[in-house]
């Protein structure tokens, strides 16, 4: 097929859907990441991609290229964003001059103010193109041999993603599901907004780190074992959950009253997303807290930890904190400002709310600290909060 398609990243997930889109499009792989791309290409050789499927099933492909020239973007039909949110900002930025009106750009996953940031980015090019946020990814996936084989160990049955403009939803779903396969269902949902505030990660990562490691509950002793995250989850985590997700919906029933019409439907509770997502695999689904603890798919994963002198400390600087707080948390705070509801909850569960995180110092660099800037002024408009929490997923990242 001619239908050209750029695979973005490097990473587990990036690697999965370049194997994966490349048995049947013209598919190039792109990743700006340091010499990634060069290592990738040397990697994988005259060599076959080989993706090894849940069933055990293996697929073969290999990428029409692997490269760093952002020029590559001027082909393509959809472009594919499978990196950390942290570094969606620096391809829109390189690839935007070379983009042909009508290309699809779907972030996958997206995280809250996707759209915004491509807007944004693409400056007056923005309105020829068609963004496309994903809630999640569809795969639970790893590379088994970097650059050459890959394993994907489950697929979602349905995810959500949302277009912009709405005009262009059918268009960008259909091409979208086609290069996906069967599975997942890639199911429409209303706007972006819904699905910048759906995200769960932005509450369950950092509410569940405030939880266990926040001054209310610990005394800030190296613990002998890294506790389990989703298990571990008790009622003074659960009240910390319920409110922060509450607070999330009194937003969207603000914006309800503000934007009449505005669907925010796919924006539910934490509750309701587990139940939409884990159906089945939940052995007691009667509150929050054992939706959590009885999650089959979270069975013994634990918290983030850093051994020290052969102790658990929290590990402050993981994706938890350094990507769900500034692409998430702050997506959702800055709008609570601009709307000037209060979020009490949210607010303590934010790095500066929680003292002993930065008495410690291992907290997040210099430039992250800046979250709490972010927390206290007044945001001024959502692109102001969505840039700047970008730039202090990065800065966190590359600290
Ligand atoms: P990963 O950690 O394997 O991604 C690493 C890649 O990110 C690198 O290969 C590089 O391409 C890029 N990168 C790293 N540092 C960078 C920097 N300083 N500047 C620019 N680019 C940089 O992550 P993975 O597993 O591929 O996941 C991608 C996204 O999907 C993440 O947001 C993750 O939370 C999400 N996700 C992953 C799942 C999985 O099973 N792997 C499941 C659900 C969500």
């Amino acid at each position: 097929s001619d239908f050209a398609v750029l695979c973005c990243g490097g990473g587990n997930a990036a690697q999965v859907a370049t194997g994966l889109f490349a048995v049947r499009y013209n598919t190039i792989a792109v990743s700006f990441f340091a010499d990634e791309a060069a290592k990738w290409k040397a990697a994988l050789g005259e060599d076959e991609f080989e993706l090894t499927l849940p069933g055990g099933g293996v697929m073969k492909s290999k990428p029409k290229d692997i490269t760093n020239d952002p020029s590559v973007a001027k082909d393509a039909d959809v472009i594919l964003l499978v990196v950390p949110s942290f570094a969606h900002g620096e391809y829109f930025e390189k690839f935007a001059p070379h983009m042909k009106p009508g290309t699809i750009v779907a972030t996958m996953p997206a995280r809250s103010g996707g759209d915004i940031l491509f807007a944004s980015k693409l400056g007056d090019k923005a309105k020829d193109m068609i963004f496309c946020g994903f809630e999640t990814l569809p795969w639970a996936c790893r590379f088994t041999e970097w650059g050459k084989k890959a394993t994907v160990l489950g697929t979602k049955n349905n995810i959500l993603a949302a277009v912009s403009p709405v005009s262009a939803t059918k268009k960008a779903l259909s091409k979208l599901q086609g290069l996906l396969g069967v599975n997942p269902f890639v199911e429409e949902s209303p706007n972006n907004l819904g699905i910048s505030l759906r995200n769960p990660g932005m509450c369950i990562h950092p509410g569940v780190m405030y939880g266990r490691w926040g001054p209310e509950s610990w005394d800030g002793q190296a613990k002998d074992e890294a506790p389990l995250f989703y298990q571990g989850v008790d009622d003074f985590t659960e009240k910390v959950l319920t409110s922060m997700t509450d607070e999330v919906q009194s937003i969207c029933r603000k914006m309800e009253e503000v934007a009449p019409g505005l669907n925010m439907k796919d924006a539910c509770t934490l509750k309701q997303w587990y139940l939409d997502c884990y159906d089945g695999q939940m052995k007691d689904t009667s509150s929050l807290k054992a939706c959590m603890n009885t999650n089959a798919a979270y069975d013994g994963l634990k918290h983030p930890c850093k051994e020290v002198e052969g102790k658990f400390m929290p590990d402050l600087k993981y994706r938890y904190l350094s990507e769900d707080i500034p692409t998430g948390l702050c997506f959702a705070k800055g709008l609570a400002e601009i709307l000037e509801l209060s979020t009490p909850q949210i607010d303590k569960a934010n790095s500066s709310g929680i003292k002993t995180w930065q008495d410690m110092s291992v907290c997040l660099s210099e430039e992250c600290r800046t979250l709490s800037t972010i927390f206290s002024r007044k945001s001024g408009n959502m692109c102001t909060v969505v840039l700047q929490g970008c730039e202090t997923a990065r800065a966190c990242n590359n600290a």
